[in-house]
């Protein structure tokens, strides 16, 4: 008997099944990073996911990357996303705002203030970016001084009050995918020979001191983390001393007692058992681009105690109700994932709504 529909309490939060929604960019926020008109529809159609977990949120100006996206650091931004939140409760969800600081992910054309992107090191990643100007390659960073690494862990404290006022659930920090915090992690973006870099316990600083301002700020059991141990996203190389990072962090972020470590998983089952063994409290685990009939392995092998889902959520807002029933599943559209109005983002069917079109 899976335990995919058994109800599990996640810091303050109580949630009727396993299944959670994944975060994801969705870039429809206005120019200004207000979030856009249709957003609490889009994220209240979903409500039945229980947890929704934000499309990534930066916490300043600094801290944006793509165009598009939302910020949780004005007064604008707290009421666009108090409108989200609102709707979301009304419809029995719980919402928890990622923040996403890219780092040197970013171009100086995709922010309001256009400097040069902030780094733990001066070094590219190596990609391009898509600018209103079309594909442009990314600048080198600036790296950071000791006074820019103690302003943007404030930035976080500050964006998670933000969050918090704006009727969030929660906050999750975003440790993964070659963002900031990563990039602290990993020995190919982290040069410093500061408290902040070499040793396994000086990379993994910066995320935990994050991790610390925010619990203290909105409390530890609304505090979530995610992370990818090993991912190469946006040109990092973690280096052999990647799983002792993660080990480093782990451990501290138990002490604090976060409400949830989220791990986006890519195939280390070894370093995955690993993580489990030591994590003490609510561990989600999403394997990407798993297939559907291997979506309650890791919960009904007790390395996982929730499995959200990616792209299945963005294309179908009735997912829970469609798993219960059997019934098939829309296919998500790659071409409408970034940007754009309704289309592929609040007009796909729900079941109910295919019946009565028939
Ligand atoms: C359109 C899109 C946007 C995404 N944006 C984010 C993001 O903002 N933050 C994040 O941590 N992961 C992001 N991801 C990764 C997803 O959260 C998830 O890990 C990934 O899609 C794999 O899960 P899936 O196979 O269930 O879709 C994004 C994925 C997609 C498809």
């Amino acid at each position: 008997m899976t335990k995919l529909w058994s109800p599990i309490q996640v810091g303050r939060m109580t949630l009727s099944h396993r299944l959670a929604m994944s975060p994801m960019t969705r870039s429809r926020a206005l120019p200004d990073g207000t979030p856009g008109a249709l957003s609490p529809l889009y994220y209240a159609q979903r409500a039945s996911l229980g947890l929704l977990i934000s499309e990534g949120t930066q916490p300043s100006a600094d801290g944006q990357g793509y165009l598009l996206t939302p910020g949780i650091y004005t007064e604008s931004h707290i009421a666009g996303f108090k409108r989200i939140t609102d709707r979301v409760h009304d419809a029995g969800g719980h919402l928890v705002i990622q923040l996403m600081h890219v780092g040197r992910v970013s171009h100086p054309d995709n922010t309001p203030h256009h400097r040069q992107a902030l780094a733990p090191s001066a070094i590219a990643p190596g990609i391009g970016m898509f600018t209103a100007s079309g594909m442009q390659d990314i600048p080198v960073p600036r790296a950071m001084t000791s006074e820019d690494v103690l302003a943007t862990i404030e930035q976080f404290r500050v964006a998670a009050a933000a969050a918090i006022q704006a009727g969030a659930d929660g906050v999750e920090i975003h440790g993964a995918n070659g963002y900031l915090i990563h990039q602290f992690f990993a020995e190919n973006a982290n040069v410093r020979r500061d408290s902040y870099g070499g040793s396994p316990e000086n990379r993994a600083r910066f995320g935990i001191e994050v991790a610390q301002a925010v619990a203290k700020e909105i409390g530890a059991d609304r505090t979530g983390f995610r992370i990818s141990p090993g991912s190469p996203a946006a040109g990092l190389n973690e280096g052999p001393n990647g799983p002792e990072v993660y080990r480093v962090l782990i451990r501290e972020l138990a002490r604090l007692n976060l409400a949830y470590l989220h791990v986006l998983h890519r195939g280390n089952e070894e370093f995955l058992q690993e993580i489990r063994s030591l994590w003490p409290n609510v561990l989600l685990v999403n394997r990407a681009g798993r297939p559907l009939e291997k979506l309650t392995m890791d919960l009904d092998a007790g390395i996982a105690d929730i499995v959200p889902v990616g792209t299945w959520a963005l294309a179908n807002p009735d997912l829970v109700r469609r798993l219960k029933e059997g019934a098939p599943l829309n296919a998500p559209d790659p071409e409408t994932f970034y940007g754009g109005g309704a289309r592929g983002y609040t007009d796909y069917p729900t079941l109910a709504e295919l019946a009565s079109k028939r």
